[in-house]
């Protein structure tokens, strides 16, 4: 039997009901609407809108709907009159009033499916936001970890994926530590704006004629205060998309990451051996071992982006209050933090396996001219202006060039043609331990710097957790 029996004489036809119905994703929020449903009877009785017994009844009744639910003895596709139901809301009121009978079809006074479903999307997203923060916290103290186990292995920084300066990997690791506690701080951020307001109690879009206490229910849920217009408060996903965007901007970190992975872990890098187990062979050639892992956390992104995408376009247009248009916010938000919670879960162990080669890299570092911009601030810091002392380098770059030599074994003689300012000390100063330590300014590259960078992300990681 359908919710709208009264004013209809035909069964929904079977096709539209199985396009109608959202009951094979929406299920997943069965706790958020027990728990809606729960906190709304309670409030119904304190009100005096229900008795007391009535609100007892539904409550233990959803209690036991919970306990089925969980250990299995009741599933989604029960059927009514031969009729699954069309949603999570409907499947639990069904499932309620056939258990407890009358006190289950008071439930659902002075309440909509409207103001439900924005209630219960935003418990379910505050829960799996939470894990998520959890999971990236884990991926960022990985990282952290890997930076101070390298805080001072030199490696090439590269602009144009061509070889710049002098780096550590400790940090080029901590930019992505950085960039994990922003999504931390994002996720935050739409976490609490979206449990500031309750639309439970908006009713269908107009509030309701009962004296409801929405600030009892706001309460009891977790919600800072109810939402202040109702017609806002169903038509509302806003958190949705919040949410979305910031699981997009989380998986566009993951995929550069990931693709520096896969760069760092090929022949002709090998900066890193990922571990047999976080790697995958052929199935026709015998020697190779491939970063499927961080291959995959490369692609997924764009599912996610996709899924951000389909949001904004649902929802854009839309009239107030709710249309059923809406019902597609589920899947994709879904969507997106299960591919996100799947990344993390495989991308953090990947990365704390993998073996750094700090000999390959610092062998790389000392091919490319990584040194010549403190050749030219040598010259500058004896007084060269810096544009003069950048064509004196240039020109000694081109010389090494020809010869096939080194800023480090260039003679000294031939320093000495392109500038007389040069001492026997350039050989010092052009080392690439003394370069990368000199870049000590503040978040700067040096071994020092990235110590002090990752005690200072301690402290703010700490008061964070
Ligand atoms: N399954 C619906 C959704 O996800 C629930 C709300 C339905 N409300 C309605 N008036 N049809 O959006």
């Amino acid at each position: 039997m359908a919710l709208w029996d009264g004013r209809f004489s035909k069964k929904t036809d079977k096709n539209l009901n199985d396009f109608n119905s959202s009951l094979a994703f929406d299920s997943l929020m069965y706790r958020q609407d027990i728990a809606g449903s729960a906190a709304h009877a309670a409030m119904l009785a304190a009100c005096g809108v229900i008795s007391g017994s009535d609100a007892e009844t539904i409550i233990s009744g959803l209690d036991g709907i919970l306990r089925d639910i969980e250990s299995g003895a009741l599933t989604f596709d029960k059927k009514s009159d031969g009729e699954t139901a069309e949603d999570i809301h409907t499947f639990i009121e069904r499932e309620l009033t056939e258990r407890v009978g009358d006190a289950g079809k008071r439930l659902h006074t002075a309440r909509s499916r409207n103001d439900q479903v924005a209630t219960d999307l935003k418990l379910y997203l505050n829960d799996e936001a939470l894990n998520i923060i959890e999971l990236i916290k884990n991926l960022a103290r990985i990282v952290r970890e890997k930076a101070e186990k390298h805080a001072g292995a030199v490696m090439c920084g590269y602009t144009h994926m061509q070889r710049a300066q002098p780096i550590v990997l400790g940090h080029h690791l901590m930019a992505y530590a950085w960039m994990f506690l922003r999504d931390i701080g994002r996720l935050e951020d739409a976490r609490r704006r979206m449990m500031a307001e309750n639309p439970l109690g908006s009713c269908a879009l107009a509030g309701a004629s009962y004296p409801i206490d929405r600030f009892m229910t706001s309460k009891a849920l977790g919600f800072d205060a109810p939402s202040r217009n109702s017609l806002d408060g169903v038509s509302d996903r806003d958190f949705c998309v919040e949410i979305n965007a910031a699981l997009a901007i989380l998986t566009l970190h993951i995929s550069r990451f990931a693709e520096e992975i896969i760069i760092w872990s090929s022949w002709e890098f090998k900066y890193m051996e990922l571990d047999d187990a976080f790697a995958t062979g052929s199935s026709i050639m015998p020697q190779k071992k491939n970063p499927d892992i961080a291959e995959l956390a490369r692609g997924k992104s764009g599912r996610v982006f996709g899924d951000l995408i389909a949001s904004l376009t649902m929802l854009k247009g839309l009239p107030l209050a709710y249309n059923k248009d809406m019902q597609e916010d589920k899947e994709a938000i879904f969507d997106s933090i299960k591919t996100v919670k799947d990344c993390l879960s495989a991308f953090a162990p990947m990365l704390a396996t993998a073996t750094v080669l700090e000999e390959n890299m610092r062998a790389a570092a000392a091919r490319g001219f990584i040194n010549a911009t403190d050749c030219a601030d040598y010259l500058t810091k004896k007084g060269v202006p810096f544009r003069d002392a950048y064509k004196i380098t240039g020109q000694i770059v081109a010389e090494c060039l020809k010869t096939n030599a080194t800023l480090e074994t260039f003679p000294l003689e031939s320093y000495k043609a392109a500038s007389p300012l040069f001492e026997s000390d350039i050989y010092d100063t052009v080392s690439l331990d003394a370069c990368v330590a000199a870049r000590s300014s503040y978040g700067g590259a040096s071994p020092e710097s990235v110590k002090a960078q990752i005690a200072e992300f301690d402290n703010i990681f700490i008061t964070r957790r």
